[in-house]
């Protein structure tokens, strides 16, 4: 340790002081680790007021005789320890770098690059779109409406009078706990998308032409072909001089846009409140080509939609907020379909459930699923 008892014990130890504290600054400094340890060690001999140069200068260099005589071993001492610091910290860097760099020799870039998901577009989304796309081409542009309607847009304005026994044949989910609302009014889970007709009707006037995808609800129990929630695709077209003829060419069209150009399409009489007349469409057995098969109940047809022509009195709840829609000047037709059905025959699949089960195995049958990403 230093001594403190003056320039003439200083005279005979200085140089073994000087070298013992250089042999000290060089050890200590030879095991800085971190940067806390470099900082420990700085403040060990740099620091203001206790650090060892310090009580070194304040034990040796007092007059003007000692700085004289020590000033530059002295100073050669505070360089040492300084260049250590320095030296310790470059160190400090070095080591951070050649251990990145070791991690980086670590990396195996023979392994299997990471497997990501990428995403498609669900079967029934993809049908739906693929409907609107062909809807498009016919200048059609696309509506929506809530799924929570009230009886009104669902059930009245579509000429489903309270009573109407036609409203049985939609087993309707409704909201729970309304009886002090006027009937019209109630909230009900819609169960087709033919309220967005009435809805559309009501924003614009004639001429139409709108397509409507949408989820809708019944009090169906489920089974291979149903589900309480389903989607359907609804089309309006209303102008001057809509024939029935325009709807079958319209319907024509689309399904062989969507099951190919062989496909044939025949209209049975039918009936919805909304449209008069009415026809359920049916196309030539895709599977058997009309033949006759399992799939098609060994007819050679499968039925697929409704449609038919605007009734008037539609026209009539629509003129209430657009006048346009006057049943004795334009005219107009309607269809429905339902996507999973649809999805069905096209994708081959036989269970409705699949299409909500989440299944992976199922999706990425469709072109989503895995794949190498980045
Ligand atoms: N809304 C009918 C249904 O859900 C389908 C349909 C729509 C029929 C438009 C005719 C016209 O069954």
């Amino acid at each position: 340790m230093m001594t403190n008892d003056g320039a003439n014990n200083v005279g005979t130890n200085v140089d073994q002081e000087f070298a013992r504290l250089e042999a000290e600054a060089r050890a200590g400094a030879a095991s800085l680790a971190s940067a806390e340890a470099i900082e420990e060690f700085r403040l060990e001999w740099l620091g203001r007021r206790q650090g060892r140069l310090k009580q070194v200068s304040e034990a040796w260099l007092k007059s003007a005789d000692e700085k004289r005589a020590l000033g530059q071993r002295f100073n050669a001492l505070k360089t040492l320890v300084e260049g250590l610091l320095e030296a310790a910290a470059t160190r400090g860097q070095e080591t951070r770098w050649s251990d990145e760099a070791l991690r980086g020799e670590r990396l195996d870039v023979t392994l299997p690059g990471t497997q990501r998901l990428t995403g498609a577009e669900h079967p029934i989304t993809r049908t739906m779109n693929e409907l609107i796309a062909i809807f498009a081409g016919l200048g059609y542009s696309v509506g929506v409406g809530p799924e929570v309607e009230t009886d009104y847009y669902n059930f009245e304005s579509m000429n489903f009078p309270p009573g109407h026994p036609a409203r049985d044949t939609q087993d309707t989910l409704v909201i729970a706990g309304q009886e002090r609302r006027s009937l019209r009014d109630r909230l009900l889970l819609r169960t087709h998308t033919s309220p967005v007709q009435m809805r559309t009707m009501e924003r614009v006037g004639p001429p139409v032409r709108i397509v409507i995808p949408g989820k809708v609800h019944r009090n169906d129990a489920a089974d291979a072909t149903h589900s309480p929630v389903f989607h359907q695709v609804e089309g309006l077209c209303v102008d001057a001089n809509i024939t029935f003829s325009d709807l079958k060419g319209t319907l024509d069209h689309a399904m062989k846009a969507l099951f190919g150009s062989s496909v044939k399409t025949r209209f049975f009489p039918s009936f919805f409140p909304f449209t008069e007349p009415s026809a359920d469409v049916q196309i030539s057995c895709i599977f058997c080509v009309g033949k006759g098969c399992r799939r098609c109940k060994q007819s050679g047809w499968i039925e697929l939609l409704g449609c038919g022509m605007v009734d008037p009195a539609v026209f009539g709840f629509a003129a209430e907020k657009q006048p346009g829609y006057d049943a004795r000047k334009i005219s107009g037709f309607a269809f429905g379909m339902g996507v999973e059905r649809i999805a069905m025959m096209k994708y081959g699949v036989s269970e409705i459930g699949q299409f909500y089960s989440g299944d992976m195995r199922f999706l990425e049958g469709f072109g989503g699923g895995s794949g190498l990403a980045g």
